[in-house]
């Protein structure tokens, strides 16, 4: 089994891979962090609770940051995931509560605790992997990988010309997190954009899976209607379920490596570029089996309630 932590700011998408690592035989899900982005922090957290308790899991949920470590605080996406994150679909309001640490201190305790064998997953903005490495650097040797969602390499971004949301949303917490020493691979749109969901197939899904199933295909409406309307796209991109998918099957990625940067002032900002080198311990995933990826998220859905 594979340790995680993952991070998330719930989220229609991430609920998709919120959903996918909770129901999967090989990922042992140590916690939920919570963070800002498509929602405020706060609400981020109950969402993390509400998915544990559809999902019959009772994973710890630690509270994250709620502001970026040096700009003003974006608006949330309330447009793309709703004012509650989940398309307006209402889930009960959890039993449980998060634990008292904090998301940074649980990662820092988490890791230590286990040398070598937790692998950190972030899917929304890095600020609480930024902060966790501030507490204590030498995390960066200790932990096993780091899996990012974020960014735009060699593509335009999603919230402007240059940038991707996560990595917008706190420019410098990106570039910490790029620059540190530590094993990463980084999911950018160049990937993500690679895969949709289509409503025939979150139907199937929800049709072996009427719980999970259900409440993914009801809330990815929503989510679907902002990709017609913007974007002129059948079905949604499950962006932060590229980085999941690539924990369990890694051989289904084509992988550029090389040194990352992040532009953290001026019109570019949240830009993201790679430097490519061999020897680099950072890649980013350029390519992948979409076919594979499918058939993958379908079956292991198939497990959920
Ligand atoms: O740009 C896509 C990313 O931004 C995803 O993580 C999505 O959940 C939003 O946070
Ligand atoms: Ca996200």
């Amino acid at each position: 089994m594979k340790k995680i932590i993952l991070d998330t700011d719930p989220g229609i998408d991430d609920a998709i891979a919120i959903c996918y690592a909770l129901n999967h035989p090989q990922l042992d899900v140590l916690a939920l962090t919570t963070i800002f982005g498509n929602v405020a922090t706060e609400l981020a957290t109950q969402n993390a609770l509400r998915l544990c308790e559809l999902n019959k899991h009772n994973v710890a949920v630690a509270t994250g940051t709620a502001v970026p470590l040096q700009i003003a605080p974006h608006p949330v996406a309330d447009f793309v995931h709703g004012s509650n994150g989940f398309g307006e679909i209402e889930l009960p309001s959890p039993a449980q509560k998060p634990i008292t640490s904090s998301a940074a201190e649980f990662i820092v305790d988490t890791i230590k605790k286990h040398p070598g064998e937790v692998t950190l997953v972030a899917v929304g903005p890095l600020s609480n992997i930024a902060l966790a490495l501030e507490l204590a650097p030498e995390i960066a040797s200790q932990v096993s990988e780091v899996v990012v969602m974020g960014g735009a390499f060699h593509r335009n971004g999603n919230v402007s010309k240059h940038a991707e949301a996560n990595i917008w949303n706190d420019p410098h917490a990106a570039q910490q997190v790029f620059t540190a020493d530590w094993p990463l691979t980084v999911h950018g749109l160049d990937v993500t954009y690679q895969i949709s969901f289509s409503a025939d197939y979150l139907a199937t899904i929800a049709a072996n899976s009427p719980t999970v199933g259900g409440f993914l295909r009801d809330a990815a409406k929503f989510y679907s209607k902002f990709y017609k309307s913007q974007l002129n796209f059948d079905g949604c991109c499950p962006h932060d379920q590229l980085a999941l998918s690539y924990l369990s099957n890694p051989e289904w990625y084509t992988l550029e490596q090389g040194s990352l940067d992040v532009v953290t002032d001026g019109e570019a900002i949240g830009k993201t570029t790679i430097i490519t080198n061999d020897k680099s311990n950072k890649s980013i995933a350029t390519k992948v089996n979409r076919d594979a990826l499918l058939a993958d998220y379908a079956e292991v859905l198939s497990q959920a309630v």
